[in-house]
């Protein structure tokens, strides 16, 4: 397994993974999130075309999951993390947690951020082993607050949500696996 930067030929590819990663929410109910809109090429092209799309890649150069980030109050964001349920539990994952942490790294941003569901065993718990922490309420910058305020608006916080932070640099606990 691999990472390397999303081309255009892989976006299709990218949505189809998407749909089956969400397929594990039906597990614990939540359909709601199961059926989410799993995005289209369209939507993904603007972040392969700003450098901030990557893909885990097989022996076949097949992506298998991907990572989408947004720049979010001054931190990199993690809009989207997905891995193809057939290779899921391979610690790809983790790898691509790595590669939104060496992208901020390089660009002398300070922290992660992401928005996930605090009860989900591989959402909250998981990315907690990876080193974020849970954010308090008014510790959300602006702009984490406009994305809870859209998550709001799809009913997508039916369930609890929370803001996670990985802090970079002097202090980082970041684990790489
Ligand atoms: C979250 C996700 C990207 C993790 O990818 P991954 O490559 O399977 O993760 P890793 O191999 O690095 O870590 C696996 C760990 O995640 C947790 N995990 C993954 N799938 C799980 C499941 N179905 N049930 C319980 N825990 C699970 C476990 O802690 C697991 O460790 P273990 O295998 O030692 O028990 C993947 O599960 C996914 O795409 N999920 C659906 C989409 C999603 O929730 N995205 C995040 C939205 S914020």
């Amino acid at each position: 397994m691999r990472i390397r930067a999303a081309r255009h030929d892989d976006l299709a590819r990218l949505v189809e993974i998407e749909r089956a990663a969400a397929e594990a929410f039906r597990s614990l109910d939540m359909h709601l999130v199961a059926d989410d809109d799993p995005g289209s090429v369209e939507e993904l092209a603007p972040y392969a075309d700003a450098g901030r799309a990557f893909v885990a890649v097989d022996a076949d150069d097949r992506p298998v999951g991907y990572l989408l980030l947004d720049l979010v109050d001054g931190n990199a964001h993690v809009e989207q993390v997905s891995v193809h349920p057939d290779n899921a539990r391979r610690s790809i994952g983790r790898a691509l947690i790595g590669q939104a942490a060496s992208w901020a790294g390089e660009r002398g941003l300070r922290a992660v951020t992401l928005r996930t569901y605090v009860a989900v065993p591989w959402n909250g718990p998981y990315y907690e082993r990876l080193g974020f922490r849970y954010l308090a309420a008014d510790e959300e910058t602006p702009g984490l607050r406009a994305l809870r305020d859209r998550e709001r608006g799809a009913g997508l916080d039916a369930w609890p949500r929370a803001c996670m932070r990985l802090s970079l640099g002097a202090g980082a606990n970041h684990r790489r696996g």
